[in-house]
């Protein structure tokens, strides 16, 4: 580590990175390429302050909930760079330009947490991508400081500390983060004044409304399957309304639950016109009946009311799915629920609502005439389709449960480590091949599997058998840039990984949060 420390400090980060792939503390590398202030070369554009804190939210009739949220401030840059979503626990939107230098000062004031903050689906330094070997204390801060080089899309930012990702996202703490650039500006998009924003969330509460999360009597198995609520909140409300005029609209939706997977659909059965996903802007508008959105992922979807009444309403539902061979378990968890009193108190039961539920979201109501007309473009963008990933190497990924653990490539986490196959070069390519033979008790999940770093493509899906599979695939949209692929089981997806220009340890791992912080999660070194 002397020699390592002595290299970087002559400036040599990017060699002193190929010395280490092994196991080694925790704080001898956060000394490394942790950042605790302002450095003196960069000039934000944007310059924000960023608190988490502990707050109180309405949420449900009568009494307020306890939460946890980001509250932010603008320092430098356009005073709209932050948007508080109105009635929320959720953090204030940040949108940003392509290009612009961002600081983020952000200040841990929770009580008696460790945590740290990651950009998801953002391509930034290794300091700046929220690590757990970065947690800071409570009192601390932590200056994040990096250029936007993303693409024009819907991003979004959560706390991301060492086996307790889960818990504080679950409090609240979660936000989304905007890219604009010039390519979406002159895509023929609804402007930013016609978008709703719609963070999709599932919690349980108990006869307190106060929320519960992984309590004594079923943790076990919430967190073997993934966390499920009986609530489903829509920015951090239930059922909320939007009084609407007759134009079009960008919807841009999160799902930023722990593990419930949607199919989205219009209950007026107006197809759901996806224009982009994780990494931006498609390349032409896909439509499709159904939308499915895994944990984490995104989408951006037109909802064009240009020709509609006043009086229509409609809402947006999560449709019924069949969850056999998608996560049996989740289905048993459910069938056992009526058996089971528990997690409120005064003895209230406060089971999960299963995965495949039908679900209704948010109610719309068209309340307002405008003359207004819309054309759909059908040229959106223009990206390079990956070539030559019959060249590239080919890495099998195991996504499997083990001797009590979910593993990735046959390995649980490990703060430091890198397996060999887990050191690749910077700016390099690979071939990704997702095998989902996870099975605990003979009950296969599905995983929504989440890269850092770069954005990625998805190149093809084996086939899975079965009617389950089918429902959700028919909703999946795999075209663009991704971030996050759902991989049914016993399927294999590949994937082509583009892997980050700067140097550093960075993560993939499943985002079903109670996964995640079960250490179904990996580093990669960027060397
Ligand atoms: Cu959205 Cu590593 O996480
Ligand atoms: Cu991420
Ligand atoms: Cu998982």
């Amino acid at each position: 580590m002397k020699r390592r420390e002595a290299l970087q400090r002559l400036g040599f980060g990017v060699l002193a990175g190929t010395l280490t792939n092994i196991a080694c503390s925790g704080e001898s590398h956060r000394a490394e390429a942790a950042q605790n202030s302002p450095s003196s070369n960069f000039e934000p554009d944007v310059d924000l302050t960023l608190t988490a804190e502990a707050a109180e939210a309405a949420i449900l009739p009568g009494r307020p909930t306890q939460v946890w949220r980001f509250t932010g401030t603008v320092v430098k840059g356009p005073p709209d760079t932050l948007q508080a979503i109105a009635d929320s626990y959720l953090g204030p939107t940040i949108r940003v330009r392509k290009g612009n230098n961002v600081r983020i000062r952000f200040r841990n004031r929770l009580p008696g947490e460790s945590t740290i903050v990651h950009w998801h689906g953002l391509d930034v330094p290794e300091a700046a991508d929220g690590h757990p070997r970065f947690a800071i204390e409570p009192g601390s801060e932590y200056v994040y400081e990096f250029t936007v080089l993303n693409r024009a899309g819907t991003y979004w930012y959560h706390p991301h500390p060492h086996q307790r990702t889960g818990a504080q996202v679950y409090r609240g703490l979660a936000g989304m983060f905007i890219v604009e650039d010039d390519e979406a500006d002159a895509a023929g998009l609804p402007p930013s004044d016609s978008e709703l924003l719609c963070v999709l969330q599932d919690r349980r509460f108990d006869v307190a409304n106060q929320l519960v999360y992984l309590d004594a009597a079923g943790a076990m198995m919430d967190q073997m399957h993934g966390f499920l609520g009986n609530q489903v909140l829509v920015n951090g409300r239930k059922s909320p309304q939007f009084d609407l005029a007759t134009r079009a609209y960008r919807v841009r939706i999160l799902n930023g639950s722990s593990a419930r997977v949607y199919k989205l659909a219009w209950s007026d059965d107006t197809p759901m016109t996806v224009i982009g996903t994780h990494g931006g802007l498609l390349e032409r508008p896909v439509q499709k009946q159904y939308l499915t959105l895994a944990p984490a992922q995104r989408a951006d979807v037109i909802l064009d009311l240009s020709r509609q009444q006043v009086g229509h309403r409609f809402e947006l539902r999560s449709v019924q799915y069949p969850i056999g061979d998608v996560d049996r378990a989740g289905m048993g968890m459910g069938a056992m629920g009526g058996m089971r009193g528990r997690g409120g108190m005064g003895g209230v039961a406060q089971e999960a609502v299963p995965n495949g539920a039908p679900l209704s979201l948010m109610r719309l109501n068209v309340a307002r005439q405008e003359a207004s007309t819309f054309t759909l473009p059908q040229k959106l963008s223009t990206f390079a389709t990956p070539a030559g990933a019959a060249t590239l190497p080919v890495r099998r990924v195991e996504i499997g449960f083990e001797a009590g653990e979910f593993r990735l490539g046959g390995r649980t986490f490990e703060m430091m480590a890198t397996a060999p196959e887990e050191v690749v070069p910077a700016g390099s390519s690979q071939v990704w091949e997702l095998v989902n033979v996870s099975g605990m008790m003979g009950m296969p999940m599905a995983h929504p599997i989440h890269l850092h770093g770069k954005q990625f493509r998805v190149l093809g899906r084996a086939q899975t058998a079965g009617a389950a599979a089918q429902s959700i695939r028919e909703g999946i949209v795999d075209d663009g840039w991704t971030d996050t692929v759902l991989v049914l089981p016993g399927e294999t997806v590949r994937i082509q990984a583009y892997f980050t220009d700067y140097p550093g340890l960075y993560l993939y791992h499943c985002h079903i949060l109670e996964h995640e912080d079960m250490g179904m999660m990996r580093n990669f070194r960027i060397t």
